[in-house]
């Protein structure tokens, strides 16, 4: 049958190139990630998150006096619209936290100060609103739902601290602020991942910001992408209730043709590089709190997975022993991924519009043929 395109793609765009791009470097068969060519590994042995957002956005390390700009005007920023607290208290105590984000950050626009612009500069501002709310939000929708009074943001905390402080209501130790700290710039960009792509598809039809990061959290919530991190968790609360072998009840699970949440990736043939450092973090800290359990059976149910089906952990598998160990609640993973990656988002989307073409691709057509005779209800 004839068609008006003249190739046929590969299953789930794989290996499909689809836009060109300065922020973001992946090399899946030597392991490598660098945002703006930096090495993740020099980025979270020597960065920080607000530092890594000054990469993102503005394209290079920021001097001293950029850092400390950029620092402040996120922490003037932690300030949510009264109408957006009514919002999280209306919504149900039942809604998953990633819901409740989707929805609030969508709302979020009504009030935004840059709200009718979508220009380079507008959409900066937008970048570091949105970066101090979106932790806002995750942190005040959980004390809300607990029935816990709101905290409010220390404007001379760094981001990480403040949202633990805010999520908590107590500082962190030096040593929790630094793991999420580590863990918000491994998770800060990954080239055209689903919800980077969703973002990007959405601003390049001169939407917005707000469009475009509401698409993003959609994409993010699926367990094949931002949602892993919450399911290994899943599984691995299921072997400690049932009391289980760990690497029996991963054998079973294979047995049954399941997929097993935190291994595989459409990128990496090799180790993710972000899971080297989530496994020496989840290691310390599950040991730190006296808590070894969660790294051990990690690192069965890693070893038996790579020897059974040569799969690797990929970031979701050790973040989520890491984000428990943290206190973080399980349904909070995905929207603590999002605290994170709403800089990689809000790079791609100025990116995007810096340079911008509709992205409209097409589909091979393999439904009835052409022309299909339209039949009139009685005859049918
Ligand atoms: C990440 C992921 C979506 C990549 O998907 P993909 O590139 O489309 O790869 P596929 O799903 O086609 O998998 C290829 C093969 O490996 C197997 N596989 C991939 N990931 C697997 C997993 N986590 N557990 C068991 N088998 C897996 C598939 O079953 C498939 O086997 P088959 O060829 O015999 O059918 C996939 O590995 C996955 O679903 N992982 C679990 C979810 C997850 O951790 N997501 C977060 C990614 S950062």
């Amino acid at each position: 049958m004839s068609s008006v395109t003249t190739t046929q793609s590969p299953k789930g765009l794989e290996g499909i190139v689809a836009t060109n791009s300065g922020v973001c470097y992946i090399d899946g068969e030597r392991g490598v990630l660098a945002y703006r060519g930096i090495d993740i590994h020099e980025l979270a042995d020597h960065s920080n998150f607000e530092e890594t957002c000054y990469l993102l956005w503005f394209g290079r390390l920021p001097k001293r006096a950029e850092l400390k700009d950029l620092q402040h005007r996120l922490a003037e920023e932690r300030r949510l619209d009264p109408a957006i607290l009514q919002l999280l208290r209306e919504a149900p105590k039942s809604a998953l936290p990633m819901d409740v984000l989707r929805t609030a950050v969508s709302a979020l626009a009504f009030y935004d100060a840059d709200n009718r612009k979508n220009d380079h500069e507008a959409n900066v501002r937008k970048a570091i609103r949105l970066t101090a709310q979106i932790a806002m939000i995750v942190a005040a929708y959980d004390r809300i739902r607990k029935g816990k009074t709101l905290v409010e943001a220390d404007k001379s905390l760094s981001h990480a601290a403040n949202f633990l402080l805010q999520l908590n209501g107590s500082k962190p130790s030096a040593t929790a602020e630094r793991a999420l700290d580590i863990a918000l710039i491994l998770h800060a960009d990954h080239e055209l991942n689903a919800s980077t792509f969703a973002a990007r598809v959405t601003a390049a039809t001169l939407s917005d910001m707000h469009s475009a990061i509401t698409s993003a959290i959609g994409a993010l919530k699926g367990p094949l992408h931002g949602g892993a991190n919450e399911a290994v968790f899943r599984v691995l609360s299921a072997i400690v209730r049932e009391k289980a072998d760990p690497v029996e009840y991963i054998r079973n699970m294979l047995g049954q043709k399941k997929k097993i949440p935190g291994f595989g990736h459409r990128v990496y043939h090799t180790e993710d590089p972000r899971a080297t450092h989530l496994r020496a973090m989840s290691r310390d800290l599950c040991r730190a709190s006296a808590q070894p359990v969660w790294f051990e059976m990690s690192e069965k149910i890693e070893k038996f997975v790579k020897a059974e089906k040569k799969l690797n952990a990929n970031v979701d598998f050790y973040s989520a022993s890491t984000y428990h160990v943290l206190g973080i609640e399980e349904d909070l993973f995905t929207p603590v991924f999002a605290v994170s990656r709403i800089s990689g988002w809000a790079a791609h989307v100025i990116e995007q519009l810096d340079d911008n073409r509709l992205i409209r691709p097409r589909a091979e057509y393999q439904g009835p043929e052409y022309p299909n005779r339209y039949v009139v209800l009685e005859k049918r």
